[in-house]
C-alpha cells in the first residue's frame, strides 16, 4: 500500500462522526454471515427485516417505470407528486390523520426521514427524550444534529412502557422534543390509545415536538390497536413529524421508501436539506412504493398473520426456558426476552456476565445469532426477530435452550 498522506495534525476523520458507532444489528449479521460462508448452518435472528419477497403487483410497477423515460431523469427533490398525494390519502385511510400532498416529504427510507428531522429540529444542546430499549438509530440521529438524547429506561416490568410521570421526570428546560414508536422495535410494545393520547397532552402541555415512527403500523396483533398521536391530539399536528415507509409494512426494505409528515415550516425546511445531499428518491422506486399504498391490504394482512403466529410460537418457546423471561410481543416482529436470571452463571462451561457475551457465545455455542440488549440501551435483555421461516424459527429457539440447559 502507498504511504498514508500527512494530514497535518488534525485527526483525519473528524470528531462527529468518528463518534458514530457500528450498528451492532448489522455487525450480528456480518458474523452470523461469514460463519455462514464458512459453511455453518448459522440461524440469524438478527435480522430486522420481513423474510417474504416484495408482492408481485409492486415489482410489476417497478418495471413499467423502469421502461418509462420520465423516470429516466431528475424528478422533484420533495418526492413525485402522485405519491406524495397517494401517500397523504394512504394515511388518512390507515390511521385518520388527515394532511396535504405538500406536508409529505419522500425520503430514502424511514432512516432519511430521521436523519432529515432531527437536523431539522434541533440545535447545539437540544435534548430529546427517548424511551429505551430504542432502536440504535435514534440517538446516532440526534448526536449527528449535535441534539443529546436523553435515554429513558424502561423494564419488562411495565411492558416497556413509559408513563407521563417517567416523562415528566426526564423533562429539562433543554428539552425539545420526544421520540415516540409504537409498535416498537426491539420490544414489540404497542401502546393503548388511551396511552398514546396522554402522552400527546403531555407534549402539547410542555410545547415539545413529538417525532412519531409508525413504521409498523400495520404490524399489530391480537387486540391491540395503532394509534397515531396527532389523530389522537389534533392540536399537537403541527409540532409534530411522523415517519414512516414501506419497508416494513409490504416487504420492500431494499427499496428505500420512507416519508416524513409535518407542519409546512419543517416539510420546507427537510426539502432544502434533502435537495442538497440526495435530491430525489430512485424513481423506480417511488413508483413501486405508488402501487403499494394505493394498492389492498391483502397481501399485507397475510404477512402480518405470519407474523403473529411466529410471535406467539416463539414467546412461548422463549419463555419455557428456564431462566428466560419473555413477554408475549404486541406488534412489529421482534421478541426481547430477558436473559437477567442466566447471568452471573456458567453456560457452556464459561460465566457469562453480560448478554453481550451471552449472544457472543449462542452464536459459537449453538449458531444461532441474536443481538445483545447493549445494543438497544437495554442490557439484560436480547432481541430475536421472527422474521423467518417456521422450521428455522423452531430449530434456533431449541438449540439456545439447549446451551443454556
Ligand atoms: C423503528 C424503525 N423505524 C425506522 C426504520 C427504518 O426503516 P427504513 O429506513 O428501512 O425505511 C426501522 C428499520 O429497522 C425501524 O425498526
Amino acid at each position: 500500500m502507498a504511504a498514508m498522506a500527512r494530514i497535518s495534525e488534525r485527526l483525519r476523520v473528524s470528531r462527529k462522526i468518528g463518534a458514530i458507532t457500528e450498528s451492532a444489528t448489522l455487525a450480528v449479521d456480518a458474523r452470523a454471515k461469514a460463519l455462514q460462508a464458512a459453511g455453518e448452518h448459522v440461524i440469524g435472528f438478527g435480522a430486522g427485516e420481513p423474510d417474504f419477497a416484495t408482492p408481485a403487483h409492486i415489482v410489476e410497477a417497478a418495471i413499467e417505470a423502469c421502461k418509462d423515460p420520465a423516470m429516466h431523469h431528475y424528478t422533484p427533490a420533495g418526492g413525485l407528486p402522485a405519491l406524495r398525494a397517494a401517500i397523504a390519502e394512504k394515511t388518512r385511510r390507515d390511521s385518520g390523520l388527515v394532511c396535504e400532498p405538500s406536508h409529505v416529504l419522500i425520503t430514502n427510507g424511514g432512516k432519511q426521514a430521521i436523519f432529515n428531522t432531527f437536523q431539522v429540529l434541533l440545535d447545539p444542546g437540544d435534548e430529546v427524550i427517548v424511551p429505551a430499549p430504542y432502536w440504535t438509530t435514534y440517538p446516532e440521529a440526534i448526536a449527528l444534529a449535535d441534539g443529546v438524547p436523553v435515554a429513558l429506561p424502561t423494564t419488562d416490568a411495565s411492558g416497556f412502557r413509559v408513563t407521563v410521570d417517567q416523562l415528566e421526570a426526564a423533562r429539562t428546560e433543554r428539552t425539545k422534543a420526544l421520540l415516540f414508536v409504537s409498535p416498537n422495535n426491539p420490544t414489540g410494545t404497542v401502546y393503548a390509545p388511551a396511552e398514546v393520547e396522554a402522552i400527546g397532552h403531555w407534549a402539547l402541555e410542555h410545547g415539545l415536538w413529538v417525532v412519531t415512527d409508525e413504521i409498523y403500523e400495520h404490524l399489530v396483533f391480537g387486540a391491540h390497536m395503532f394509534s397515531s398521536m396527532p389523530v389522537a391530539v389534533p392540536e399537537l399536528s403541527s409540532a409534530c413529524v411522523v415517519v414512516n415507509g414501506v419497508a416494513k409494512t409490504y416487504a420492500m426494505t431494499g427499496w428505500r421508501v420512507g416519508w416524513m409528515i409535518g407542519p409546512d415550516d419543517v416539510i420546507a425546511a427537510a426539502l432544502n436539506l434533502q435537495s442538497h445531499s440526495t435530491s430525489n428518491v430512485s424513481n423506480v422506486a417511488q413508483r413501486a412504493s405508488l402501487a403499494a399504498v394505493t394498492g389492498d391490504l391483502a397481501a399485507v394482512a397475510e404477512m402480518r398473520a405470519a407474523f403473529e403466529r411466529r410471535g406467539r410460537v416463539m414467546h412461548q418457546m422463549l419463555d419455557a426456558i428456564p431462566g428466560v423471561r419473555c413477554l408475549e410481543p404486541e406488534g412489529a416482529f421482534y421478541c426481547f426476552p430477558s436473559f437477567v436470571d442466566v447471568l452471573g452463571h456458567e453456560v457452556a462451561g464459561r460465566v457469562v456476565d453480560s448478554t453481550l457475551e451471552l449472544c457472543e457465545l449462542l452464536l459459537e455455542e449453538a449458531k444461532v445469532a441474536i443481538v445483545p440488549g447493549e445494543a438497544f440501551g437495554a442490557p439484560g435483555y436480547a432481541r430475536l426477530s421472527f422474521a423467518l421461516g417456521d422450521a428455522d424459527l423452531e430449530e434456533g429457539v431449541n438449540r439456545i435452550a439447549k446451551v443454556l440447559q
